[in-house]
């Protein structure tokens, strides 16, 4: 059997856009309404099998707390792949994407996936950024773009999915 790849995955975005929930939906199927918000960092692993190949994803998930903003290069510097979530729902969140967005370019490695999730997709009524101007955002920068939904797991498995084979082709 050929040896089993290791790939680190980070998950990027302001306070309570919903990293965690988006982890814990993917990971477990589940979802709580008063997840808490993450210290420092989780982690967690998933190991995959696509197109016969093995690979073990190391999944770490920030905090979005300002005040945990300087540890995270530590996540995403070698990363794979990168998440960076928004609340549909708050622009300012979308803001914040850009910028880590940014900083992942300026700082990050060449070769890192970047894929930009604006979750939170259920909620209709209360929506304020819109999927057409998140997808052009995404095109002229090169992300991987979904709208996701950690409560009624709309694209989350998808995304995922969309990533790790990204990740295999490369
Ligand atoms: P930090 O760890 O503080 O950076 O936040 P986070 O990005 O991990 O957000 P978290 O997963 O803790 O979610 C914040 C809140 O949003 C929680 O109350 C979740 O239940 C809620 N939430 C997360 N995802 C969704 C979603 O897709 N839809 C709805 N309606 N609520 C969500
Ligand atoms: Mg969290």
């Amino acid at each position: 059997p050929r040896p089993i790849k290791k790939a680190k995955l980070v998950l990027l975005g302001d306070v309570g856009t919903g990293k965690s929930s988006l982890v814990l939906r993917y990971l477990k199927g589940e979802f709580v309404e008063f997840q808490e918000s993450t210290i420092g960092a989780a982690f967690f692993t998933q190991t995959v099998v696509i197109n016969d190949e093995t690979v073990r994803f190391e999944i770490w998930d920030t905090a979005g707390q300002e005040r945990y903003h300087c540890l995270a290069p530590m996540y995403y510097r070698g990363a794979a792949a990168a998440v960076v979530v928004y609340d549909v729902t708050n622009p300012a969140t979308f803001s914040r994407a850009k910028k880590w967005v940014q900083e992942l370019e300026i700082q990050g490695s060449q070769n890192t996936i970047i894929a930009l999730a604006g979750n939170k997709a259920d909620l209709l009524e209360a929506r304020q950024v819109f999927a057409e101007e998140a997808q052009t955002y995404a095109e002229d920068n090169g992300l991987l773009f979904m709208e996701t939904s950690a409560k009624t797991a709309i694209n989350v498995n998808d995304i995922f999915y969309e990533i790790e084979l990204d990740h295999l082709v490369q």
